[in-house]
């Protein structure tokens, strides 16, 4: 493994080949990306079908599909993609209960290293940086690993709320700070 530090930067065209390695690593550990087409209501070809989706969704909202604008990174080591997030930049009812201001995924192979509490914290930054006192965020009360990140970032418990599913999510409010923290 390389000693590279990783780094956040927003997700780019030239990412389409990391991505997608990252892709066919979560599926075959039975993380397909499906449940995340269903959820968000839209389809796209490959990864740079993905990454096309986003980069409109920096651009702004997109009302006719109900998504908020949003802003999309990726965590990389070099050339490898380790994990990504989004960034939602408004609240609309659905958000509120599942998926919040702040979403993000790390490649299998590279959890329990920190990199989701690095991500988290360069969210908040920016939502700091962005005018933001603080970001919802929403967690399956069986995530045990995203609660932990949620609360090495000061996350503060405000309630439980339950899915259509009948499983449970938990919202938290987490204090965003100004860039460079
Ligand atoms: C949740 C997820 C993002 C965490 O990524 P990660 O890079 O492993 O997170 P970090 O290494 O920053 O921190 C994980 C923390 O959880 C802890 N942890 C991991 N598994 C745990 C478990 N089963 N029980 C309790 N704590 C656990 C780790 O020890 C670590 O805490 P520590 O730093 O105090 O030791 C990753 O597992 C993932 O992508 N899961 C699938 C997608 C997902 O659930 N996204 C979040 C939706 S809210």
């Amino acid at each position: 493994m390389s000693a590279e530090a990783p780094q956040v930067v927003p997700l780019q065209a030239r990412h389409a080949a990391a991505l997608g390695e990252m892709i066919e690593e979560l599926q075959a550990a039975g993380e397909p990306f499906e449940r995340y087409r269903e959820r968000l209501g839209f389809d796209w070809e490959g990864a740079a079908g993905y990454i096309a989706f986003w980069s409109r969704l920096w651009d702004g909202p997109w009302p006719e599909r109900g998504l908020v604008q949003s802003e999309f990174y990726v965590l990389m080591r070099g050339d490898r993609m380790l994990g990504e997030f989004a960034l939602r930049l408004a609240l609309d009812a659905g958000l509120e209960r599942e998926g919040g201001n702040v979403g993000y995924r790390v490649r299998p192979s590279e959890r329990g290293r920190g990199h989701a509490t690095r991500m988290l914290r360069f969210a908040l930054g920016r939502l700091g940086e962005l005018g933001f006192a603080r970001a919802l965020l929403t967690v399956r009360t069986t995530n045990a690993a995203s609660l932990r990140v949620v609360a090495k970032c000061g996350g503060r418990f405000v309630d439980e709320v339950e899915l259509p599913s009948g499983e449970l999510n938990r919202r938290f409010w987490v204090p965003t700070f100004p860039f460079p923290e």
